[in-house]
C-alpha cells in the first residue's frame, strides 16, 4: 500500500525541514477545523503531512484541540501512519530533561475531551491494549539521531491540564508507574487507533515534575528553553524517518500493510 507519513508537532515544533514542494491545506472534516493548515509535500520521495497540534502561534490549549478534526484530516489526506511529536514532564529521574521518549502505554486521566469518532447510532470498541504501532515505533525509535538519550517503551500520563500537577498527583502517578507525564497525547492516539492509523509518540523531557525535590517545580518558562534546546533533533529525528521506513519495505514509498493489524482494527469492533 502507499504509504503517507504525518506528523503531529507539539510545543516548539511548527513545521519540518527539507520538505520538497511543500504547500499549506486547508482540510475541511465532518468534526469542525483542525489545528491549523497541514504542511504537505515530500521527504526523500515519500509523502508527507505535518499539523501544529496547537496551530502555528500556539493558540490552542490541550483541551481545546479539535483532536477528531486533527486526526481525520490527516486521514483524508491520505496518511497511513503518524508520528506524535510532544513535551512531557519527567516522573523518574533516569529520564532527564533533554531526553527522548517513546512511549507505549498510556493513563487516561483526561476528562473533558470528545474521546471517540463512534457514538449515537455507531458504536464500536476498538482493542487498545497495545495503543502505538511496534513497526513505527521502532522506525522513529531507529530514527533518532546518534548522542541522544532514547528511553523506549514508557507509560505516559495524560493529564487534562492546563494547571500543572500537585505534588500530590504526581507522586501518585508515579506510584502507579507511570515514566512521563503530558497533556495532549490522549484522545489522540484512540482516535488514531479508531481512524485505522499506525500511531507511535516521539515525546520530548522538558522537565522533572513537581515531584523531584532538588528541582524547581516546573514552570513554562523552563519547558520552552529545553524545547528549543531540542528541536533540531526532533527535526532531524522526522528528517531520517521516510528512508527508515522504506528501507523496511519493498522500496520506495510503497509498503505492507501493518503487520499489527493497526490498519484493520475496525474489522472486529463494530
Ligand atoms: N508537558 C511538559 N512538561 C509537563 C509536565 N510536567 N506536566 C504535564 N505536561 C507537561
Amino acid at each position: 500500500m502507499d504509504s503517507m507519513i504525518g506528523v503531529i508537532g507539539g510545543s516548539g515544533l511548527y513545521d519540518i525541514d527539507g520538505l520538497e514542494g511543500a504547500t499549506w491545506v486547508k482540510v475541511t472534516t465532518p468534526w469542525g477545523k483542525p489545528s491549523d493548515e497541514i504542511l504537505v509535500g515530500r521527504l526523500s520521495g515519500t509523502p508527507m503531512a505535518f499539523l501544529p497540534r496547537h496551530g502555528r502561534g500556539h493558540v490552542h490549549a490541550p483541551s481545546d484541540i479539535n483532536y477528531r478534526a486533527n486526526i481525520d484530516a490527516l486521514k483524508r489526506l491520505g496518511c497511513t501512519d503518524i508520528v506524535a511529536v510532544s513535551a512531557v514532564g519527567s516522573l523518574r529521574e533516569d529520564y532527564r530533561p533533554g531526553d527522548f521518549v517513546s512511549v507505549d502505554q498510556y493513563i487516561d486521566r483526561t476528562f473533558a475531551r470528545t474521546k471517540s469518532f463512534f457514538g449515537a447510532g455507531c458504536v464500536a470498541h476498538v482493542g487498545f491494549s497495545d495503543p502505538t504501532c511496534p513497526r513505527l515505533s521502532d522506525a522513529v525509535a531507529r530514527a533518532v539521531p546518534a548522542g541522544i538519550t532514547l528511553h523506549r517503551n514508557a507509560t505516559y500520563i495524560a493529564m487534562e491540564g492546563p494547571q500543572f500537577s500537585t505534588r500530590a498527583e504526581s507522586n501518585l502517578y508515579r506510584s502507579w508507574g507511570a515514566d512521563v507525564i503530558g497533556m495532549t497525547a490522549m484522545p489522540e492516539a484512540k482516535l488514531a487507533r479508531e481512524a485505522e492509523l499506525c500511531y507511535a509518540s516521539l515525546a520530548m523531557v522538558t522537565d522533572y515534575d513537581c515531584w523531584h525535590q532538588g528541582h524547581a517545580a516546573v514552570d513554562v518558562a523552563q519547558v520552552i528553553r529545553t524545547l528549543t534546546a531540542n528541536a533540531a533533533q526532533a527535526r532531524d529525528t522526522v528528517a531520517r524517518l521516510p528512508a527508515i521506513l522504506a528501507g523496511d519495505g519493498p522500496g520506495g514509498h510503497t509498503r505492507p500493510s501493518c503487520p499489527h493489524g493497526c490498519d484493520h482494527v475496525l474489522g472486529t469492533a463494530l
